[in-house]
């Protein structure tokens, strides 16, 4: 297995609107991030995933893009940029770049220009169909954001694709223009020193070329045949790794949803010459009751299946990205530990052993390293997300499910739960804004905060940074062979790691109780290199606490 820096690095996800603002107008910024340099250096992490920051009309917070070479007008400008990415780099910290190319906004000149006329030059940028009529669209695909996946534009008098929201329209990637104009775009950023790209839903940009109704879900055909690791996917990225990837020593990791082991090692593969590494979705968007919407609780077993799978099918082949949690995914605590019963720290540092001594490359998303929880929405006007306040429509309002049902749901899985900002003192506004959020800020800042944890050294803030440490002095974390022990216990997930003479016992209690556990002999006695809890491991029978988790060396 080759070793490089990505897969050494610890990275940390910052979603800029809901980090920090530096000028009162209750919007992160990029003078904020930069700010705040010091505490990720602090922290220990290398790497910065920076969720979009160019110039967008916010339907879906950046993630419709109207000028990929421009930044945003809230978060400041292209000199601000500049000064973040030279003050990270003088602290050795990389900075990884949103890429979103699946769509652009509709505010992009390429769209305003393609909806102009069927004869325009950007006509064939985006994916135009005729309707059956004027009424109905070319086929029942509906959009992950809810609706029809069709929008009808009456200048032209056809539909266009939007995958996600109407205002943003899906690219035509069979134009080999618009991969020329991708390829260029990506270059220019890379010729400004990034030091890489995550690349939204980038397992949907090949498209298939018939559109046929897809099988009937809830309310719309489902597209994810036809849309998801399309026809000329693989061809569309070894075209883009060799344009633009191979060129510089810059990493990239693909969001794919869908994306199965088999595929993973195709995407990632440590040859097949596309990306570094992808996320997978098999963890965090298991179907609920309602398409994505639920209230319930993965059970351990399958958690610990899917995980397993995941380390074991890859070792070797692809690399591993981790992570619990995102700006699309309700609070790690809140979701696979427990943020309710004075159980919050333990079970978050709990959960931290279990993702960051597993292999492959752990991503930190911001206020995780804090154990910052879900938000106590109250009612819809909290919301500010377009999937969440779609979803309440389309399910609710249409009569579908009743209020009761939904709402535990909404509260459970909404990404507004993790948008709402980074809390870093005990301050008015949590300190993250002098002026009115434009989000809420979670009431629990006053216990929860970067400024009183950095300050205890029991607090789940530094539990991280010893953790990020140690996978620093030990390659076995990085580059060692996982094996699941006890994979029927719903209470514990145990696991070794091993790289030549060196193993690790990784133990970790997911449950609210006390629980019994043998050490295996060889660990019997031998040296403890974490543990969220006050307890010895000199002998082989021991009682758990609650979340109780540490790992053993057998050196
Ligand atoms: C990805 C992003 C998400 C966004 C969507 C459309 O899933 O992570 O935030 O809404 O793509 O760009
Ligand atoms: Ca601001």
């Amino acid at each position: 297995m080759k070793r490089t820096w990505w897969k050494e690095a610890v990275i940390y996800q910052i979603y800029p609107r809901s980090f920090m603002d530096s000028n009162g107008d209750g919007i992160g910024d990029l003078k904020g991030i930069t700010s705040r340099l010091d505490y990720l250096k602090y922290l220990g992490i290398d790497v910065i995933w920076l969720s979009p920051i160019y110039k967008s009309p916010n339907d879906d917070n950046g993630y419709d893009i109207s000028d990929y070479r421009a930044i945003m007008d809230e978060f400041g400008t292209m000199e601000d940029f500049d000064e973040l990415l030279n003050e990270a780099h003088k602290r050795g910290l990389r900075i990884v770049m949103d890429l979103v190319v699946n769509h652009t906004s509709d505010e992009h000149k390429w769209f305003m220009e393609s909806r102009s006329s069927k004869d325009n030059a950007c006509r064939d940028y985006y994916i135009w169909r005729e309707g059956k009529d004027n009424s109905t669209p070319p086929n029942n695909w509906g959009s992950c954001f809810g609706g029809s996946a069709w929008e009808y534009d009456k200048t032209t008098n056809m539909y266009y694709l939007h995958l996600f929201s109407k205002k943003q329209p899906d690219l035509n990637w069979d134009n080999i223009e618009v991969r020329n104009n991708i390829f260029d775009m990506m270059t220019w950023w890379c010729e400004k020193g990034i030091d890489g790209f995550r690349m939204d839903v980038i397992s949907m940009i090949s498209k298939t070329k018939e559109m046929p109704d897809g099988e009937m879900t809830d309310f719309y055909g489902d597209c994810s045949p036809y849309c998801i690791h399309g026809p000329n996917i693989h061809k569309y990225l070894q075209e883009m790794n060799e344009k633009v990837l191979s060129k510089y020593d810059i990493m990239s990791v693909g969001e794919t949803p869908g994306v199965t082991t088999e595929l993973a090692k195709q995407y990632a593969g440590e040859d097949t010459h596309e990306l570094n590494m992808v996320f997978h979705f098999e963890l965090v968007d298991t179907h609920g009751k309602y398409g994505k919407w639920t209230d319930e609780k993965l059970p351990l077993t399958d958690l610990k299946k899917i995980m397993s799978h995941w380390q074991t099918e890859l070792y070797g082949k692809a690399w591993n990205s981790l992570f619990w949690d995102n700006h699309d995914q309700p609070r790690a605590v809140s979701r696979f530990g427990d943020d309710t019963s004075g159980y919050r720290e333990i079970s978050a540092k709990m959960l931290a052993t279990c993702l960051h001594m597993m292999q492959g490359t752990p991503y930190i998303y911001q206020g995780e390293e804090l154990g910052m929880t879900n938000f106590p929405f109250q009612s819809m006007s909290d919301f500010r997300d377009i999937e969440s306040i779609n979803a309440y429509k389309e399910w609710c309002e249409s009569g579908q499910v009743s209020q009761e049902a939904f709402w535990p749901c909404l509260l459970f899985r909404s990404r507004d739960n993790a948008r709402t900002p980074m809390q870093w003192d005990d301050t008015p506004q949590a300190g993250f804004t002098c002026g009115s959020p434009w989000i809420s800020i979670n009431p629990n800042y006053t216990e929860i905060n970067a400024k009183s944890e950095t300050a205890d050294p029991d607090s789940v803030f530094h539990y991280y940074k010893k953790l990020i440490a140690l996978r620093k002095q030990n390659p076995v974390i990085v580059y060692g062979r996982y094996e699941l022990l006890l994979s029927d216990s719903e209470e514990l997930y145990v696991y070794t790691r091993t790289l030549d003479n060196e193993k690790l016992l990784v133990v970790c209690n997911f449950s609210g109780r006390e629980t019994d556990f043998a050490i295996p002999d060889e660990f019997v006695g031998k040296a403890c290199l974490i543990s969220n809890a006050e307890n010895t491991y000199d002998k082989a029978d021991i009682i758990l606490k609650p979340y109780e988790a540490f790992v053993l060396s057998n050196k």
